[in-house]
């Protein structure tokens, strides 16, 4: 089952809004780029590659408006500054600066939209891909787990179809080992604060995957008891040596994971890969609102989203959203153009 996470209509853009899910599933259209850039910004369309798809459909919508020089550089700095961590947010503006800046001003808007369907359409396919590598390594892992229950993944966030155009990325080879017959069962946390392990939940149930909910600090616990044979993650932001960023909480599974002797793999598209930036540490990190962790957001019979306060206001917090696994603790990187240790980027 495929999520229309993304979808063209005509002028105007329709995305499933991912602040409701996965109680409410509701699509909004977004008519503008000021439409555009508070959709990324709240969240409504999120996940690395889904970013980068629907910041190309921001443009495509600002050129519609106003395709003039200004036009065009009021669009780039307006999505640009939605969120910081993912790359795929500013590969995919960089492609169509590219594109556009050359063209007069009266051709900038069909090619924009040609070029945003482009984007989503090649995250279909990258997504394919990396689902078939990422199948490669669960076969080999079933065999050396020399076990007869079913393959044991743990993943973290929500890299799946919902945070792209197609299947997903971390989930890429779940859905493709799905297909094939393999016996599978997916741990799936939490991932506080925005809980972006609910989507994975909901994504697995409707393809009818066996998974098991856990807090995010089960997860050290269920690695010692060899409970997992692999753990896959999706990712923000690669660094030229590795070093990649994805939800925070990440980091802490790799650590597990490499005591327990578990295989650690991140799954992303080649637009993940940013070779301009040297190491982690020249990542920026998205510090999100200090009221994702005081308060408890969840949604009322009716739909609306509500939130009850769990801490007071003046409460000192520190809310980053993404953390920095270092590559000397990733297994491998699975991408559409193949599976690469961290230090073969370059
Ligand atoms: O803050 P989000 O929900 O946009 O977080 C991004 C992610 O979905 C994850 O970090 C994911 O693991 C990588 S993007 C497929």
């Amino acid at each position: 089952m495929l999520f229309e996470t993304i979808l063209r209509h005509g002028q105007h853009v329709r995305i499933l809004d991912q602040t409701r899910l996965p109680l409410t599933w509701q699509s909004v259209t977004l008519t503008s780029l000021e439409e555009m850039a508070h959709a990324i910004r709240s969240m409504q369309v999120r996940g690395a590659p889904l970013i980068g798809a629907s910041a190309a459909y921001g443009v495509a919508l600002a050129m519609q408006a106003d395709a003039s020089d200004a036009g065009l550089t009021h669009a780039l700095e307006t999505l640009a500054a939605t969120r910081p961590t993912a790359v795929n947010l500013h590969w995919a503006l960089a492609r169509m600066q590219t594109l556009l800046a050359p063209l007069a001003p009266a051709e900038r808007s069909a090619a924009a939209w040609a070029e945003a369907d482009q984007i989503r359409i090649e995250d279909i396919a990258a997504n394919q891909a990396i689902g078939q590598h990422g199948l490669s390594i669960l076969k080999s892992t079933l065999l050396e787990s020399r076990t007869q229950r079913p393959l044991q993944s743990m993943t973290h966030c929500n890299a799946g179809a919902l945070a792209t155009c197609g299947w997903g990325t971390a989930l890429a080879p779940v859905y493709a080992a799905l297909q094939a017959g393999i016996a599978q069962h997916v741990w799936v946390s939490e991932t506080r604060p925005r809980n972006q392990g609910y989507l994975t939940a909901a994504e697995l149930a409707a393809n009818q995957v066996p998974h098991t909910l856990i807090a995010d600090n089960a997860a050290g616990l269920l690695l010692q008891q060899g409970k997992v044979d692999i753990v896959i993650t999706g990712a923000d932001r690669i660094a030229a040596n590795g070093d990649t960023a994805n939800k925070v909480g990440t980091y802490l599974k790799a650590l597990a994971a490499r005591e327990a002797g578990v295989p650690f793999y991140i799954a992303a598209p080649w637009s993940t890969i940013d070779l301009a930036c040297p190491n982690g540490a020249a990542i920026p990190i998205e510090e999100r609102s200090a009221e994702e962790l005081r308060l408890a957001t969840g949604l009322l019979a009716d739909g609306e989203i509500a939130s009850v306060r769990c801490i007071d206001a003046t409460e000192a917090v520190c809310n980053p959203a993404f953390d920095i696994t270092p590559a000397a603790l990733i297994t491998g990187i699975i991408t559409e153009r193949g599976v690469f240790a961290p230090g073969e980027l370059v």
